[in-house]
């Protein structure tokens, strides 16, 4: 896809992704609604891009919050040709410390955001000459992980989505994409995720990392795109034999649990 004069609506644009998202999507021509929560910040972000991109300050949890989304895509006079589904919240804990109230809160952004957002702007996008969607979901929504149980649950489920819905729409001329990022280096990990990525050796890109593979996915013809190889392998290794990491991970466990609990 040519990206230069797209329109894009991108969610989690104050985030530590999307702000690295936001940059590179501007800098390829796109005309952005920045979309989150934290005003101060995506106004900051709109003066360093420029005034043409626009902001919308909405709670995605809540169905006001995704409505004012949707109406500031309809107003655009241009049209909608990119969604990009990315914000998201994690959570390292163990499953049973949850609050019930969080894990509702966690699918709602995670999940069904993203779910009612593509449903409410799918008419938009068909108005475009080629059209994208875009979900970010992780290296965890291929792989169970323990103390990341309800975060795994959220994004298998926009994983899963997103494939049906591309496979449903595969004959038109919008892609449904999923780009699944390994651990990135921005807010969302606390100094405990931080702490257990360096004990269990695992990598952590800096967010530029994930723009470069969005304008890869956006740009090239494939559907699907996971960064990190030995990320990639395990992936594949769990979907065709979820039996073989399953002793690993069970020695990680009191590992897993000590700095869940620190
Ligand atoms: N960081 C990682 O290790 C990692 C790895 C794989 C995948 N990912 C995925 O990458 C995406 C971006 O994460 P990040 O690392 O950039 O995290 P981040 O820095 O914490 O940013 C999260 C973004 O989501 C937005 N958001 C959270 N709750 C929201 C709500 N209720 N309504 C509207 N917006 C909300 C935040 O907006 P406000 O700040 O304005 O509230 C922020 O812009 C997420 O989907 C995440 O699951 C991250």
């Amino acid at each position: 896809m040519e990206l230069s004069g797209k329109t894009a609506v991108l969610t989690g644009a104050s985030g530590g992704i999307g702000t690295a998202l936001a940059r590179a999507l501007a800098g390829a021509g796109v005309e952005l609604i920045l979309a989150g929560r934290d005003a101060t910040r995506l106004a900051a972000l709109r003066r360093e891009l420029g005034e043409r991109h626009r902001v919308a300050v909405a709670d995605l949890a809540t169905g006001a919050g995704r409505a004012a989304v949707i109406k500031a895509c309809t107003a655009l006079p241009h049209g909608l040709d990119l969604l990009i589904n990315n914000a998201g919240v994690g959570a390292f804990g163990l499953f049973e410390d949850a609050e019930a109230a969080d894990l509702e809160r966690l699918l709602a952004i995670n999940l069904t955001a993203p779910v009612l957002l593509t449903h409410a702007l799918l008419p938009l996008l068909r108005r475009a000459p080629e059209a994208a969607v875009v979900n970010v979901g992780s290296a965890f929504g291929a792989l169970g992980h323990p103390g990341f149980t309800a975060y795994c649950a959220s994004k298998f489920g926009l994983r899963g989505f997103t494939e049906a819905l591309a496979r449903e729409l595969a004959d038109g001329k919008i892609r449904v994409l999923y780009l699944a990022p390994r651990a990135t280096a921005t807010a969302m990990n606390d100094s405990r995720v931080e702490a257990l990525n360096t004990a269990l050796g695992h990598a952590v890109d800096p967010p530029e990392a994930v723009a470069d593979g969005l304008l890869r996915l956006l740009r090239g013809r494939r559907r699907r795109l996971g960064l990190g190889r030995p990320e990639a392998l395990f992936a594949r290794l769990n979907a065709l034999v979820p039996g073989a990491l399953d002793a690993g991970l069970a020695r990680q466990l009191p590992l897993i649990r000590r700095f869940a609990r620190s």
